[in-house]
């Protein structure tokens, strides 16, 4: 058998270095793209809001610069190392079963995310529209949502105008699709997060919310506010979907994988923290400090904060301004996604670009379609007693993505070795936290992502209440 340093050293000779973004910034331009999205937007500030505000954030910034660091290390490196998304990155470290396996769990949650994930972003677009035809009174409407997602007609062409726009960009290539997007929305999308949440905390009242999020009170604590943090976690930095594999294999040896991690954590949490600003004061002050409203989850983005935005004035500016934002941050998230199927496709299939990704863009409108309909036509549809989006939300988040986590962790202890690891880091960085990676990646990471699943699945089976 094969020891790990010749499996690392093969692996990292048959990556025949792409190199193709174009530099540091446009990379992680990019990568923070992926992972700034609807989960910071709105997912984010809902969530903090449900488990306890402050004490949320304190425990969602431990596990970021802990557990969040080591598994973007992790991915980032094996990419780079290997030059291949996922299947083929798992699969340089020979042809054992569970490597398979692993390598295709990583691959396939992003081809059943990228649809359903397009689907929230038609209604998105929908909303963009809807404001800048100056409709802010009708969209504070009661139900008006209710009554969009159940017109299935126009949630379809809704949904399929976002994702042929991600199409659009993916066929334009890396450079020239997914880097120069991303140098054009990010800072644009800093922009409009600042003018929303400046706007937001001035509101009478709101300084009571501002509080309420930022201040950590002990007594907020509980459990589940680790196992929501570290789902959130996930999901935010989109780790454990090989997109970070199919990123990382696009990147210089001579970049800066340590500074570059950091970078985009802190992107990532600034934009959530930002969004958790913007939403948890306003609604404060239009609700009268009652958090009920904000925990409602889904319903806050789409049916609250449109009353909201009307109650406080330039309901259609800010509106406009702020589902803008909102649509930017999401369409980089899905190209993302559609990067990585596209990768997955024309590595394994040896299939080109241009041809891989009509295919995703024809499995995406399948299955999106699948889920716009649950909600209209099909609404009788149950799984599991969900819905068809929230089935497939369920079932890539709670329960697919800590088992792919489980295995990158098993990647590196196993197959690649903790030296191949920071022998990858170490072309380029210092590795500074090289001692934590470690202990976070054998020790912790595995015990918590087996946590998470039982949780998970236990709450959707009604064992627990998270
Ligand atoms: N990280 C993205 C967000 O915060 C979500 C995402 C999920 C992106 C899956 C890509 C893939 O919204």
């Amino acid at each position: 058998m094969e020891d790990k340093s010749t499996a690392s050293a093969r692996a990292a000779k048959a990556n025949k270095q792409k190199t193709t973004f174009s530099g540091n910034m446009g990379y992680i331009l990019a990568v923070a793209g992926s992972a700034v999205g609807l989960g910071n937007i709105w997912r984010f500030p809902y969530l903090a809001a449900k488990y306890g505000g402050g004490i949320f954030l304190m425990v969602y910034l431990i596990l970021m610069l802990t557990f969040g660091y080591a598994m973007i290390i992790s991915e980032t490196a094996i990419g780079r190392m290997t030059g291949k998304s996922p299947v083929g990155a798992f699969g340089a470290f020979g042809s054992k079963k569970w490597l398979k396996f692993g390598g295709w769990i990583n691959a396939v949650i992003p081809m059943l995310i990228l649809p359903y994930y397009s689907v929230i972003g038609g209604w998105v677009v929908k909303y963009c529209f809807e404001y800048l035809r100056g409709q802010a009174d009708a969209l504070a409407g009661d139900a008006f949502f209710g009554g969009f997602i159940s017109d299935s007609l126009t949630a379809e062409i809704c949904f399929a105008v976002f994702i042929v726009a991600a199409f659009l960009v993916i066929v334009a290539g890396v450079k020239n699709g997914i880097e120069a997007v991303s140098k054009i929305v990010m800072p644009l999308l800093i922009l409009l997060a600042v003018i929303t949440a400046v706007y937001s905390v001035t509101r009478p009242g709101a300084l009571e919310g501002v509080k309420y999020f930022l201040v950590p009170n002990f007594k907020d604590f509980s459990i589940m506010t680790v196992v929501a943090a570290m789902g959130q976690m996930f999901y935010s930095l989109s780790l454990a979907m090989g997109i970070l594999y199919t990123y990382g294999s696009y990147l210089k040896k001579d970049a800066d994988i340590e500074k570059n991690t950091t970078q985009v954590e802190w992107f990532d949490t600034g934009i959530a923290i930002l969004a958790g600003l913007m939403i948890i004061p306003a609604v404060f002050a239009f609700t009268g400090g009652d958090i009920r409203t904000l925990k409602a989850g889904p319903s806050l983005m789409f049916i609250t904060l449109p009353k909201v935005f009307d109650s406080m004035g330039l309901g259609n500016l800010i509106g406009s301004v702020f589902f803008l934002m909102v649509l930017l941050a999401a369409l980089t998230s899905a190209i993302s996604l559609f990067e990585t199927c596209t990768a997955t496709i024309s590595e394994e299939a040896g299939l080109n670009r241009t041809f891989s990704s009509l295919l995703v863009l024809a499995v995406s409108l399948v299955l999106g379609t699948a889920s716009v309909f649950g909600y209209g036509i099909w609404s009788f549809v149950e799984i599991f007693g969900m819905q068809i989006l929230d089935f497939f939300d369920f079932l890539t988040n709670s329960v697919m993505m800590p088992v792919s986590a489980f295995f990158i962790c098993l990647l590196v202890i196993r197959a690649i070795g903790f030296d191949g690891i920071a022998r990858e880091v170490k072309l380029s960085s210092r590795f500074r936290r090289q001692r934590m990676y470690y202990v976070v990646t054998k020790y912790i990471a595995p015990f918590f992502l087996l946590i998470i699943l039982a949780s998970s699945i236990a709450s959707t089976l009604g064992f627990i209440t998270i």
